[in-house]
């Protein structure tokens, strides 16, 4: 979001304080004060790799949001516009009131839509760049400048309309299964070499009215190939097109920073597009995808069919909360696996609670977290980090993944596509091939969901019929309270104070 916050400011804001003749100290301090900004942003970067530093990683970011800003309103052209100003107090509201609201399971729009706007930006400021008559540059200097405004404008474009049709679909607006146009793939090369042509045509214009045309034409282009692109793109695949829409929107700003000459944009910029191009790469890792190909489409087209619309794969069997609170009573080792319901039920406190109560009677109690569980990365050590979960029995995919078969109890709560066996069983199905937590090879599976209904990439799960398999229907937070009731308060040795309804 960093880029943001430098795109919504004017243009005018943003050029050489030579023109306003303003004195060179002044403008050094401005420069040491970005140049600390950038130090800030990259030791940010740094503290947000792991949950023990991500706090200090955020404040370092804030920081140097502060800084960068307050040097901001120092440059000449800003110093006391009240439209600067009003215009930041305007958003700033906005924002806030934005950031109360959103729930943590509607983050992911909130992300889409802010990187649209940062895309929006880059388009307006690169017109408003090419307008500017305030600068008339020659050779090649001039041409260096064309290029700039076409790719911040281009890349602007796909990432505001691709943001927007990520917002639609992660906020279910929109459909999540994939747009599939016939020769859609002849489409997206015949606008990228359109593009190239008009870019030429840009380049090379002699008047500000020549050049006008072929930018607007690629203007409109890009605003329709962002659409195809997110468009094309299945429900399953969507975490990646977040983090690729997060790097674009990167690239947009560095490229703003170049048109208006500011070193903190490009940076900031070049920090969030490569930051997203290889957590998009990672990704794209944990769901076994090839990163072209999720960007070229079509992935989930057979969600609704392959294994997808819910049919009878046989019965279930139900458990209740006091079953279940009797079976972890048994149990000497046991693993919490949570998604997306464990999020919208709110539950991490009560699975705090359990987490403490169970390791206070000496049994091993450990979470496994997915890379794409819930609706954004890192969306469950977030929620459990909120709710005192010691770090250290958080434990990723591929470090537990292996010792699960050792586990006596597995308790999935509110999560489904990630601990789908057909990912790795059916080669068909519409997540083959994605790696997830193996959860059937435990002594016996408790999945907490409300129904039988799919998981975000519309698949059923063949985990539910398994014979090691327990049912426990309900709100998550509703049930994992009523298995904290029946089981009462544990002797350190596992024997209950109190005695179990079963
Ligand atoms: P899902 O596969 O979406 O499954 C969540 C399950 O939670 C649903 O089957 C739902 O079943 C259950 N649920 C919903 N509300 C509940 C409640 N109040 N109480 C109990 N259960 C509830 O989630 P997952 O396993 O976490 O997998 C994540 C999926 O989201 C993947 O397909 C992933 O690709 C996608 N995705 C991930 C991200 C990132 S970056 N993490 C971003 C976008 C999409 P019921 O309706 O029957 O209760």
């Amino acid at each position: 979001m960093l880029q943001s916050i430098f795109c919504g400011l004017p243009l005018a804001a943003l050029e050489t304080v030579e023109a306003a003749g303003e004195s060179w100290v002044s403008m050094n301090l401005i420069m040491a004060a970005y140049l600390v900004s950038g130090i800030l942003f990259l030791l940010s970067l740094g503290g947000l790799s792991s949950q023990e530093s991500a706090k200090r990683g955020a404040v370092f970011g804030i920081v140097g949001m502060a800084l960068a800003i307050v040097a901001t309103f120092y440059l000449p052209q800003v110093g006391g516009s009240p439209l600067a100003i009003g215009m930041m107090v305007v958003g700033g509201a906005i924002g806030l009131v934005l950031a109360k609201r959103v729930e943590m399971t509607a983050m992911p729009q909130l992300v889409a839509i802010l990187h649209s706007f940062v895309g929006l930006a880059a388009v307006l400021i690169g017109f408003a760049s090419y307008l500017d008559s305030s600068h008339v540059l020659v050779g090649t200097e001039r041409t260096v400048h064309y290029i700039e405004i076409f790719l911040g404008v281009l890349i602007g474009a796909v990432t505001f309309t691709g943001s927007v049709i990520a917002y639609g679909k992660l906020d279910g607006k929109i459909g999540s299964s994939p747009l599939i146009l016939p020769g859609r793939h002849l489409l997206n090369l015949g606008i990228g070499l359109v593009c190239i042509w008009l870019g030429v045509m840009f380049v090379g214009s002699e008047t500000l009215a020549e050049g006008m045309w072929p930018l607007l034409g690629m203007t409109v282009l890009a605003l329709v190939f962002g659409v195809h692109m997110v468009m094309a793109i299945g429900g399953a695949d969507m975490p990646v097109v977040i983090s690729m829409l997060n790097s674009y929107s990167g690239w947009a700003a560095s490229a703003t920073g170049f048109m208006l000459h500011n070193d903190l944009l490009i940076i900031t910029g070049a920090l969030v597009g490569s930051s997203g191009a290889i957590l998009s790469i990672i990704m794209c890792q944990a769901m076994n995808r090839s990163f072209i190909s999720v960007i070229m489409g079509g992935f989930g087209t057979q969600s609704a069919s392959a294994g997808g619309g819910g049919e009878d794969q046989g019965e279930v069997q139900a458990i209740t909360a006091e079953e279940t609170a009797e079976l972890i009573r048994q149990a000497k080792t046991i693993v919490v696996v949570p998604g997306y319901g464990m999020a919208v039920s709110h539950a991490q406190h009560p699975v705090s609670e359990l987490a403490k109560r169970l390791r206070a009677a000496g049994k091993t109690f450990q979470f496994a977290i997915h890379p794409v569980a819930g609706r954004m990365p890192g969306h469950m050590n977030v929620l459990l980090a909120e709710a005192k979960v010691p770090y250290d029995i958080v434990l990723e995919m591929d470090e537990i993944n292996d010792d699960l078969p050792e586990a006596d109890v597995v308790i999935v709560i509110g999560a489904n596509d990630i601990v789908n066996p057909s990912a790795l069983e059916e080669p068909d199905s519409p997540i083959a091939g994605m790696p997830v937590l193996e959860v059937w090879k435990a002594g016996t599976v408790i999945v907490s969901k409300r129904s039988m209904a799919t998981g975000y990439a519309g698949v059923q799960n063949p985990l539910f019929f398994k014979e090691n398999t327990r049912m426990l229907f309900g709100d998550a937070k509703a049930s994992v309270d009523g298995i904290l009731a029946a089981l009462g308060e544990l002797a350190p040795h596992g024997k209950s104070k109190q005695t179990a309804g079963v």
